[in-house]
């Protein structure tokens, strides 16, 4: 593995001190106005229980809080860099009860179903494995009616996807195709895909349908 290969792999799972360099970026850069252009699309509901999974370094689980009046925000990320950062950069938050961090896997999810109003997953869908599994587990702990949102910097689209599934060993960009298909496999309705076409970004909301079989 090359030095390049080996120091963005620690965008997949953060590791060690490449993978804090790694999060500590993940909170500013490009990602940050990204993440505004998504969490704004979307909308974020006032109060009920609000999930980031893969959160990274934590910025955008301050976004959330500074978007909603009262919802209380949970943060997922299974690796522990991550969960380190996410826990500094809103330890206010937490110590008030507003948030908290949990490190998890999005595989099996340690909440019950239907906890959660809205779920977001900002620059991290390329690296879950098993994405229609792992979008069903996120379909269970919403509550019927909530709302799924995913947030990628790369549509699939760019023609650099090639180039950064060769660096990052398990990294798949999803087309806005590939994403409706998986999430209606899923169980999801409502699925509406935004683009900044300039840029390649994609925001995509899914809906938990209030009957599911
Ligand atoms: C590129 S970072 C994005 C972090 C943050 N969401 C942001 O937008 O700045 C991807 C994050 O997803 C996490 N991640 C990847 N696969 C995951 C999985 N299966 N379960 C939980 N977290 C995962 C990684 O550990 C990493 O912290």
């Amino acid at each position: 593995m090359g030095l390049l290969s080996k120091i963005f792999s620690n965008t997949r799972k953060p590791e060690g001190f490449w993978g804090r360099m790694m999060v500590a970026g993940m909170n500013g850069g490009s990602h940050a106005a990204m993440a505004s252009w998504g969490l704004d699309l979307a909308g974020v509901p006032a109060d009920g229980e609000i999930l980031d999974i893969g959160c990274g370094g934590g910025a955008n689980l301050a976004r959330l809080m500074d978007r909603s009046l009262r919802a209380k925000v949970t943060g997922v990320d299974y690796s522990t860099v991550s969960v380190e950062k996410s826990r500094k950069v809103n330890a206010d938050a937490i110590g008030k009860g507003r948030c908290t961090v949990l490190e998890a896997s999005v595989s099996s999810l340690p909440f019950k179903d239907g906890t959660f109003v809205m779920a977001t997953a900002l620059e991290t869908v390329y690296f879950w494995p098993d994405i229609v599994k792992s979008f069903a587990e996120v379909r269970r702990v919403l509550v019927p009616g909530g709302k799924f949102l995913i947030v990628n910097e790369d549509d699939g689209l760019s023609g650099n996807n090639d180039k950064w599934e060769k660096m990052i060993e398990g990294m798949h960009t999803y087309t806005p195709d590939e994403l409706n298909a998986h999430l209606t496999a899923a169980g999801f309705k409502d699925i509406t895909v935004h683009r900044d076409g300039s840029k390649h970004w994609l925001c995509v909301t899914a809906v938990k349908p209030s009957r599911t079989n």
